[in-house]
């Protein structure tokens, strides 16, 4: 059982044809982060399409922890901030979810001081946070660990040039949340240019921040006071394009046509060039997208880069059609190299993979077939999933909980579309 009394398990039997339509929500990658930026000013901040998903409940947890009330219902966060928060992200929550770490750069902004929990590797691979902590450090933080936990503090935090030496998503957010209150202006080059990465903008902005989008550059300049976002209705996150390509891989490997609402085309591009090639028809309107695959995609090669490229936490569902596709696709992960680990479980199932350092060769199979296998990780869970609804007899993806932390009734939404799942 799950912590909300879930089964936890899922089971896929082999599914005909996919067919309907599912609507896809807030994204969690965003949802998380807006939240974390609550932290930045007192008052009522209201956030709108807020997935039911654990990881949401993790953060409501950990602002809690802080201090701060969360009312959450109807897919809505209302978000009270007080003026005093304690200002220490604990152990407990934050080894349970690793986005927690995106709490050090509003405390440092807001507060000057902060002290959160080193987060620990995945079983993706070490995650470590150096660029994070350079990237404060440039704005004038010091930081100290001791006992687990690292320690910031910044007497003034002041607008400087900080040069990334890669695009990562949460050392980009820590900063831009903590240069949104420094003196004067702060330049990252080299920026994460992932969708919710503008969502976090858009937010700040909309709290009073000032902060400027060029290709290659953002460009902040802090302000000394920021006020509540989300006002009447509530600041609206954007659709999750990593459960949308979750159902896309789903018809990759059943076939049929969805409707996928909501779904935003635009943070999809890559994804929706390479499965076209594969054969998949999408058209994309102003609600969401269609789907459409009428027999046996081909196989294509895949490299994961940082956005716009095709993004990583997309590869294992794509690693799962690759293994029903006609062909041989090699799979190359640029962004977490350890994160192959699902390929395992894959391989019970009687995939044909081969796999050398970050490399992936992927020869299709006409059938897979089901077998007990284990969830590591959020996205590995869910390409399990998509592999049990083409694999002949019964697939048992056990540490359902994984996918919990990201997916709102994955269980359902698939048998919506005629998936032949349940969770037992
Ligand atoms: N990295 C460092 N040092 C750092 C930060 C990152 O070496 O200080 C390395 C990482 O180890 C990794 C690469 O840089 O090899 C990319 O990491 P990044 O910081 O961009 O990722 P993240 O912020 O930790 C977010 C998502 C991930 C998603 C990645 C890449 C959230 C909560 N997580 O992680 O999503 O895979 O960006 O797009 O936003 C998921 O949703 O399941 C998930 C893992």
């Amino acid at each position: 059982m799950t912590p909300d009394g879930e089964c936890d398990t899922f089971v896929a039997q082999r599914s005909g044809e996919l067919d309907g339509e599912v609507r896809i929500g807030g994204a969690k990658n965003s949802v998380l982060k807006l939240m974390a930026a609550c932290l930045l000013a007192e008052g009522r901040h209201v956030l709108a399409n807020v997935p039911d998903i654990s990881d949401v409940s993790l953060m409501c947890e950990l602002l809690e922890a802080m201090g701060v009330t969360v009312t959450r219902a109807d897919h809505r966060l209302v978000i009270d901030v007080p003026d005093e928060l304690n200002t220490e992200a604990p152990y407990h929550l934050v080894e349970r979810m690793r986005a927690s770490i995106v709490v050090l750069g509003p405390l440092l902004g807001r507060f000057g001081t902060a002290r959160v929990a080193l987060p620990g590797g995945d079983d993706f691979g070490p995650r470590p946070i150096d660029m994070h902590l350079q990237a404060l450090e440039s704005l004038g933080a010091t930081f100290s660990t001791a006992h687990g936990d690292i320690s910031g503090t910044a007497e003034v935090l002041k607008g400087s040039e900080v040069v990334l030496e890669y695009p990562s998503v949460g050392a980009t957010e820590n900063v831009l949340m903590a240069a949104v209150r420094a003196k004067g202006r702060t330049v990252i080059h080299n920026p994460a240019r992932e969708p919710e990465i503008g969502d976090l903008i858009d937010f700040l902005n909309q709290m009073g921040a000032r902060v400027g989008w060029v290709p290659d550059r953002l460009t902040v300049d802090g302000v000394e006071v920021l006020t509540p976002a989300g006002s009447g209705e509530g600041f609206e996150v954007i659709p999750d394009r990593i459960e949308a390509a979750t159902f896309l891989a789903a018809v990759g490997v059943c076939g049929g046509s969805i409707y996928l609402r909501h779904a935003a085309a635009e943070h999809m591009t890559m994804l929706i060039r390479k499965l076209t090639e594969m054969g998949m028809h999408i058209v994309a309107d102003d609600e969401g997208l269609r789907a459409t695959v009428s027999g046996r995609l081909a196989s294509a090669d895949i490299s994961t880069l940082p956005y716009p490229g095709l993004a990583t936490d997309c590869k294992p569902f794509l690693v799962t059609v690759l293994t029903t596709a006609s062909g041989v696709g090699i799979v190359t992960e640029n962004i977490f190299v350890g994160r192959f680990r699902y390929i395992d479980e894959l391989r019970r199932m009687g995939a044909d993979i081969r796999t050398e350092g970050h490399h992936a060769v992927v020869r299709g199979t006409e059938r897979l077939s089901g077998a007990p296998v284990r969830a590591h990780d959020i996205r590995a869970g869910a390409a399990l999933v998509i592999a049990g609804l083409a694999a002949e007899g019964e697939t048992e993806i056990a540490d359902a909980a994984h996918i919990d932390r990201g997916y709102e009734d994955l269980a359902g939404k698939l048998s919506g579309l005629g998936a032949a799942i349940t969770r037992r």
